[in-house]
C-alpha cells in the first residue's frame, strides 16, 4: 500500500550485507499474502476483482493466485529472473503461509484442472504448484523455502521449511522428518521479534508478550534427540514490519532479543546460561544503543496503537 525498493536500493543493501557476511535471501510469498497484486493485477485471480483494496494492517486474506492462469507463470518467470540478477543467493524463500484454499475450491478452471489430474483436493493442487513455481526458479539455478504449515505432503523432500505457527514446533520437528525434509526453527512464541517484550506494551490484542529471557530459553530441538534432530538446519528470528512503524521502533524491538536468538543457534543447551548471557548482553548495550543511533524516547512516542493512515 506504500513504500517500495528501487533496483539499486536493494544492489547496495546486498553488497552492504555481503561485506558483513550476511546473505540476503528475498521472500515472494505464493500463491496468497497477494492482495497488492491482486490490485495490480486482477486478471491473475480465480475470480478477478477490479475494486481490490489493498489493506493497512497486517491478516489472511483470500486472495491466491490461480494456478490456471498462463500469464501467472509468465510474471512469475520475469519476477525470478530479476530477483536472480538483484540476489546473488541461490535461495528465494517462496512463503506458501497462510493461503486459504476456499477460492481455489471454487474456480471452475481450478476445479477442472484438479479433475483431469485426479487431484482429490486443493492440497495436491498445492504441492503440483508449489512443484511448478519450484522448477520455474531452477531454471535460474535457484531453490525453494516455505513456511511450514502443518502438512508435510505439500512439500518435496530435500526441501527447506520454516516451522512458525505457536506451539506447533514439537509435531512439526517430526513431522518434517518423516517426510525428509529440512527445517529452520522460527516458532513464533520465541522468534517473532515485532511481538511485544515487555508486559504492557502495545500488543494489536493477540501478541504473546515475549520477554528476553524467553527468547533465551528457545531450544531449536525442543528437547529432542540429535537422531531426532539431525534435519535443523538453525533458527529464524522474524521481524514482520506492517507492526512496526519506523526504523528506531524496529530496532527497539529487534535488540536485545536478536542476541539470544543468535546464541540459540550458535550454542548447544549444556552451555547456555542465562546469568552469562545477561553479563554480556549489559556489555552490549551501549554499543547497540550507539550504533544504531537509537532512541529510547522516540521510541515511546511511537508506541503503539499508530495506524499506517495517521502517519501521512
Ligand atoms: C507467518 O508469520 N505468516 C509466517
Ligand atoms: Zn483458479
Amino acid at each position: 500500500h506504500e513504500g517500495m525498493y528501487t533496483r539499486e536500493e536493494l544492489k547496495e543493501l546486498v553488497a552492504y550485507c555481503a561485506e558483513r557476511g550476511i546473505e540476503v535471501i528475498p521472500e515472494i510469498d505464493v500463491p496468497g499474502h497477494n492482495e497488492a497484486l491482486a490490485a495490480a493485477y486482477p486478471e491473475f485471480f480465480c475470480f478477478p476483482d477490479h475494486n481490490t483494496k489493498v489493506s493497512t494492517t497486517g491478516g489472511v486474506g483470500l486472495y491466491l493466485v490461480c494456478p490456471q492462469k498462463p500469464e501467472v507463470w509468465k510474471f512469475y518467470a520475469a519476477v525470478f529472473k530479476e530477483l536472480k540478477d538483484i540476489f546473488p543467493s541461490k535461495i528465494v524463500h517462496l512463503g506458501g503461509d497462510e493461503a486459504p484454499t476456499e477460492l481455489w475450491e471454487k474456480c471452475p478452471l481450478c476445479r477442472q484442472a484438479r479433475a483431469k489430474a485426479s487431484m482429490r483436493d486443493e492440497q495436491e493442487q498445492m504441492r503440483d504448484f508449489f512443484a511448478r513455481m519450484t522448477s520455474l526458479l531452477a531454471k535460474n539455478g535457484q531453490t525453494p523455502q516455505f513456511w511450514y504449515e502443518g502438512n508435510a505432503g505439500i512439500y518435496h523432500p530435500g526441501e527447506t521449511v520454516y516451522a512458525w505457527r505457536q506451539d506447533q514446533a514439537r509435531q512439526s520437528i517430526d513431522k518434517t522428518k518423516k517426510a525428509g525434509l529440512n527445517l529452520i526453527m522460527a516458532s513464533n512464541e520465541y522468534c517473532y521479534l515485532d511481538f511485544p517484550q515487555i508486559q504492557g506494551q502495545y500488543n494489536w490484542g493477540w501478541m504473546q508478550t515475549t520477554t528476553l529471557r524467553k527468547c533465551y530459553e528457545l531450544d531449536p530441538a525442543f528437547g529432542k534427540s540429535p537422531q531426532e534432530t539431525g534435519h535443523i538446519r538453525g533458527v529464524h528470528a522474524a521481524a514482520w514490519a506492517e507492526h512496526l512503524p519506523d526504523l528506531n521502533h524496529l530496532l527497539y524491538r529487534v535488540y536485545p532479543r536478536a542476541m539470544a536468538i543468535a546464541e540459540a543457534g550458535w550454542s548447544p543447551m549444556n552451555v547456555r546460561s542465562w546469568d552469562n548471557f545477561r553479563r554480556k548482553v549489559a556489555d552490549h548495550r551501549a554499543f547497540v544503543l550507539k550504533r544504531f543511533n537509537y532512541d529510547l524516547e522516540r521510541t515511546k512516542e511511537n508506541e503503539p496503537p499508530f495506524r499506517w493512515e495517521n502517519k501521512k
